[in-house]
């Protein structure tokens, strides 16, 4: 890829401007402002409201993110719409020559993922995913005490989170909680999208890169919401470098707490909250600054500097997401385990289960909990 040389701020369509798209939005409009970029057209199958249109100020609004992108020929096109869309609209954006801000997870299926892939690298542009924890630099701080031994050998990676959610998180849109949506794979599932952020992330602290950064996946997968994805799961990773990544998660948590990437290696430990920025090392807690995606992105373009998330880079969690894709449909938590606090399903005793996998490296099945009846699905890469 050859850098920019224009002086004038890079142009940009977005695509997707309500729900997590009006954070997009705000934020070119306040780049645009401050003249990184040039917000020039939005994309949305939907009209946008007075504050929408206010923010996308003279830039080229339309329904049809084809006919935006050719009549804008942006530099830059940034995609916050449903996954199942990803694919379609990154490819189009790529074929005409720009470079791309694409919303995780990147695809719901391998086979898209490595379509994508192949046709960026044909294209010859760059592509980030919207994984914003990369930028963080507590991150950063961690990839290097592992990379530097600080931490001694990493004998294993754990993701817990326990969040909550109410019903209107599944109401608010025809593809939330599903695993398909009209025959087309959606999967919005708790480790494929809520905590994507925390899968990807523990794979890639792991280090392991390459067509097969993960030799197997074993999952387990829960829902007491009526969905038909899952909403309670949990995951045991082995990496191509034979690290353990346990990954137990729930939206329907008894109290909600910001979920953690834990390392553990022979000489220390590590616990990051990825979500706030924060490290705690045995030297201490300390919280950090963060990169934004956006402004990596064109300083990417303009001088080089590597991308934080480059979709290359997701490949591990894909891999996650392509074994949960192939994966029995999630148990229903029987009526006994599970109460309702106002619209909010809460699992009984879930907070305690997340983190005793996690720290045990045991699947929910593998565990004596009651709700948990579910078997584990084992996924290989060449399977
Ligand atoms: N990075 C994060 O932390 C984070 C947080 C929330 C959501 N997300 C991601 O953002 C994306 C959007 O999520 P959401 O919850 O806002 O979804 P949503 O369904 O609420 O909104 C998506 C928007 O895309 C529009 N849209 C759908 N199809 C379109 C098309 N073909 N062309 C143009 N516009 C189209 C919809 O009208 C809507 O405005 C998803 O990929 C999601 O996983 C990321």
């Amino acid at each position: 890829m050859t850098l920019r040389r224009d002086s004038s701020p890079p142009s940009v369509v977005l695509v997707g401007a309500h729900g997590h798209g009006r954070g997009h939005l705000e934020h070119l409009a306040a780049r645009t402002a401050t003249g990184l970029v040039r917000l020039a057209g939005v994309a949305d199958v939907r009209p946008l409201d007075v504050q929408q249109q206010s923010l996308a100020g003279d830039s080229l609004f339309g329904t049809d993110a084809a006919r935006v992108i050719a009549e804008v020929r942006p530099e830059i096109v940034v995609i916050s719409t449903p996954m199942h869309t990803h694919a379609n609209l990154a490819r189009l954006a790529f074929d005409a020559g720009a470079h791309v801000l694409l919303e995780k997870p990147p695809t719901p299926t391998m086979a898209e993922f490595d379509a994508l892939l192949a046709a960026q690298r044909a294209a010859g542009v760059a592509c980030q995913v919207g994984f914003q924890a990369f930028g963080s630099r507590a991150y950063a701080e961690l990839a290097n005490l592992i990379a530097t031994g600080a931490l001694g050998e990493v004998r294993r990676i754990g993701l817990t989170g326990a969040w909550t959610r109410d019903e209107s998180y599944y109401g608010r849109a025809a593809w939330a909680g599903r695993r398909s949506l009209d025959g087309v794979p959606v999967m919005d599932g708790a480790l494929t999208n809520p905590f994507a952020h925390g899968v990807a992330m523990a794979l890639r602290l792991d280090g392991s890169a390459g067509d097969e950064p993960v030799r197997q996946v074993e999952v387990d997968t829960y829902r007491a919401y009526p969905i038909e994805a899952d909403d309670t799961a949990s995951a045991r990773i082995t990496t191509a470098r034979g690290t353990t990544v346990l990954a137990a998660v729930t939206l329907c948590a008894e109290t909600s707490r910001e979920p953690i990437v834990e390392v553990v290696g022979g000489e220390g430990r590590a616990e990051l909250w990825y979500t706030e920025d924060r490290l705690r090392t045995a030297a201490g807690e300390r919280r950090f600054e963060r990169l934004d995606l956006l402004d990596n992105l064109v300083d990417h373009l303009t001088d080089g500097v590597p991308l934080v998330a480059p979709l290359a880079d997701t490949r591990s969690f894909m891999q996650v997401v392509e074994a949960i894709r192939l994966s029995p449909a999630a148990v229903e938590i029987d009526a006994r385990f599970r109460r309702q606090a106002g619209h909010r399903e809460i699992i009984e005793g879930v907070d305690d289960v997340v983190r005793e996998a996690a720290a045990a490296g045991a699947l929910f099945c593998e565990l004596p909990v009651g709700w948990a009846t579910g078997k584990a699905f084992q996924w290989r890469e060449r399977d």
